[in-house]
């Protein structure tokens, strides 16, 4: 496919039938098994395809995978999803991160059931109007759920591009670049969308990686520009990164006189919302002065915890509540050192449970 855009002259020519055929014949011999994946004539279960979906959305396959199946099993249909406590799915995500994906994906599974007969739809415009879904994920779906012609890219196929095209302008910004590429071998294609789709990933996965790609082992070794030119493992080439701003807080270690400890559920517009946690004060960019409960006594320790757009570290602080204090929070939830080891909490949370134990 010739492409001109003025800061990129590439014009490395793709034979998309070659291409995509010899993609197949690699997926047919060393695709990955996955607990979501059907292979060969099986048909691929939607609510399953959707589901993972949902949680690989930055989160790692390997990560993903007991999480899925812990999903699954719990609630083997979306009806079932539907009906769960939102607590429940709350918990049964915690440790996955980006908290919002457990809520749209509880909203999404409601509609589906309710509205929609439990059947999820197979065009990316219906798949759009469902929460948590958007262009990456409705493509996913259509391909891999119901093997419709689609134009799934994720950073895989994004990768497997930049090199087959040799696109050497920095991501994000060549990112419009790297979908119309990947659509120029994609759109409208019926042969096997969904397998071509996930023969990317596990090509971007295993051969086309980001350090050291195995180009000897690649089915379009031939076919490859970046290959040809030597520079595959330089793409994409990436702006740098602003450093993180760091921010902290305290995070509040409090007991009662039967020892048990005070948890709170977050606020649904702040960060890890709908999920248990113990009490904090905000979290401020650092040199911003923290405001204490009152009655609280530093630990002298701390815990650090990296979220996607900043570094946090909580002073961990302990209080005593003595029957008739004022409660700190509202709505506390008391639990026991018993209780503690089978919470979902946040990662955050984790760590400080873990030291405090
Ligand atoms: N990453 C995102 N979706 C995936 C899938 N279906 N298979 C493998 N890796 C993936």
């Amino acid at each position: 496919m010739a492409n001109s855009s003025p800061n990129n002259k590439h014009t490395h020519n793709v034979n998309i039938d070659d291409f995509r055929a010899k993609i197949l014949k690699w997926y047919d011999k060393n695709h990955r098994i996955l607990p979501w994946r059907s292979v060969g004539k099986k048909k691929s279960n939607p609510y399953h395809v959707w589901l993972s979906e949902i949680m690989l959305q930055q989160t790692t396959v390997v990560t993903v995978g007991p999480y899925f199946e812990n999903f699954s099993k719990r609630w083997p249909t979306v009806h079932k999803l539907a009906a769960a406590d939102k607590e429940d799915v709350m918990h049964e995500w915690a440790g996955l991160g980006y908290y919002a994906r457990a809520r749209n994906l509880y909203k999404c599974a409601q509609v589906v059931s309710a509205e929609l007969n439990g059947i999820f739809p197979d065009t990316q415009q219906e798949l759009e109007k469902l929460p948590g879904i958007g262009g990456y994920t409705s493509a996913a779906v259509r391909a891999i759920a119901f093997d419709k012609p689609a134009n799934v890219v994720d950073g895989n196929i994004e990768r497997v591009m930049a090199r087959i095209y040799a696109v050497t302008e920095p991501v994000p910004d060549s990112k419009p670049q790297l979908k119309k590429l990947a659509g120029g071998l994609a759109d409208g294609r019926k042969d096997r969308p969904g397998d071509y789709a996930q023969a990317l990933m596990d090509l971007g996965a295993g051969i086309c990686t980001p350090k050291s790609p195995k180009c000897l082992l690649c089915p379009v070794m031939d076919i490859c520009e970046a290959k040809k030119k030597g520079i595959a493992e330089t793409l994409p080439v990436r702006k740098a990164k602003k450093p993180k701003p760091q921010k902290h807080g305290a995070v509040y270690w409090i007991t009662n006189d039967k020892n048990e400890v005070c948890f709170i559920r977050r606020d649904e517009t702040e960060m890890l919302g709908g999920m248990l946690g113990l009490p904090t004060s905000e979290w401020m960019i650092t040199d911003t002065k923290v405001k204490l409960e009152k009655g609280v006594k530093p630990l002298g320790q701390f815990i650090t915890h990296s979220f996607t757009h900043f570094d946090l570290k909580l002073d961990i602080y302990t209080k005593n509540l003595k029957n008739g204090t004022e409660l700190p929070q509202n709505n506390p939830i008391w639990l026991s050192a018993l209780e503690l080891d089978g919470l979902g909490l946040p990662t955050l949370f984790k760590k400080v449970v873990k030291f405090m134990k």
